[in-house]
């Protein structure tokens, strides 16, 4: 049967693919699943089983897809592009996970601008707002196997959801494409451009150019220049966003000190009071 609605289907992404590495897996395929638990968790065992470097991971429907911070990453049939990608960088050239973080929500954001033409915002570390609602997430991982380490870089984006069936608490907080554009969105364009925009960004990163990636975060944040509050562990701390470090770390002004949170979440005090 075919779908009224464009589905992920990998002969649609694969030709609009401009990379050298991500999405073409040397010796080995992308993976499409029906349904799968996590895209994250079948990218860490294909990493075990000596999955290649760029292999693309993504499925219809996850049973349990996981968030940052041990929290579940809802994802209904058709409703997300629920994607991990799989690298094997060099031992000596992997940065910490917060720049990766940042380079990716980069990338993201620079993707769903070129194929949907929606600007998406980045809350640190690893949200994709619009309108103080969430589009996506990000949630990278490494792990280490005796294949060498291999460091995941699973992305969620909400495409499309019937309003009706989602609790009230989510219905607040989230978005999707669909109900920005108003019109249907072919997820095979997003993830494709994606893959097309993390390359570059991977690429600056590998040569040490992370400098140029946290200045077009610096760009897309909504984080910057905003009352916080940020948690990490037992600890809470409340102050301005000032800046981000070289690390990727948020730096915090609390009017007495500067802190560098390196972990955690963080909430963002709107104008009007209220917290996104
Ligand atoms: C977050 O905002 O907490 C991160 C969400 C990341 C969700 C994606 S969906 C694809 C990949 N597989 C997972 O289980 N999680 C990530």
């Amino acid at each position: 049967m075919t779908s009224l609605v464009d589905v992920l289907d990998l002969q649609k992404i694969e030709p609009r693919l401009l990379t050298r590495f991500i999405a073409r897996p040397d010796g080995g395929k992308n993976e499409l699943w029906e349904s799968i638990n996590s895209t994250n968790t079948r990218a860490i065992e294909l990493a075990a089983d000596g999955g290649a470097h760029g292999t693309l991971i993504l499925a219809r429907q996850q049973s349990a897809g996981r968030g940052r911070l041990g929290r579940q990453w809802v994802s209904p049939s058709d409703s997300g592009i629920y994607s991990s990608f799989l690298f094997r960088p060099e031992a000596q050239s992997i940065p910490n996970l917060s720049t990766i973080t940042l380079a990716v929500g980069v990338a993201v954001s620079k993707a769903i601008r070129k194929s949907v033409g929606i600007d998406v915002g980045l809350k640190w570390v690893n949200d994709l707002v619009v309108d103080r609602r969430k589009l996506g997430g990000i949630l990278c991982e490494m792990t280490s196997n005796s294949h060498g380490k291999a460091l995941i870089v699973g992305i969620g984006i909400n495409v499309r959801f019937d309003e009706d069936e989602l609790p009230d608490d989510l219905k607040e907080k989230m978005v999707w494409l669909e109900r920005i554009t108003k019109q249907p969105v072919d997820p095979n364009s997003v993830i494709a451009e994606i893959a097309n925009q993390l390359e570059d960004v991977y690429l600056l990163l590998l040569n040490g150019q992370s400098n140029q990636i946290l200045a077009q975060w610096r760009t897309r944040s909504i984080t910057l220049g905003r009352r916080i509050i940020a948690t990490s562990g037992e600890r809470t701390i409340e102050g301005e966003a000032v800046d981000i470090a070289d690390s990727g770390a948020l730096i915090v002004d609390t009017g007495t000190e500067k802190i560098e949170l390196h972990a955690g979440e963080i909430t963002i005090r709107n104008a009007d009071g209220s917290y996104c």
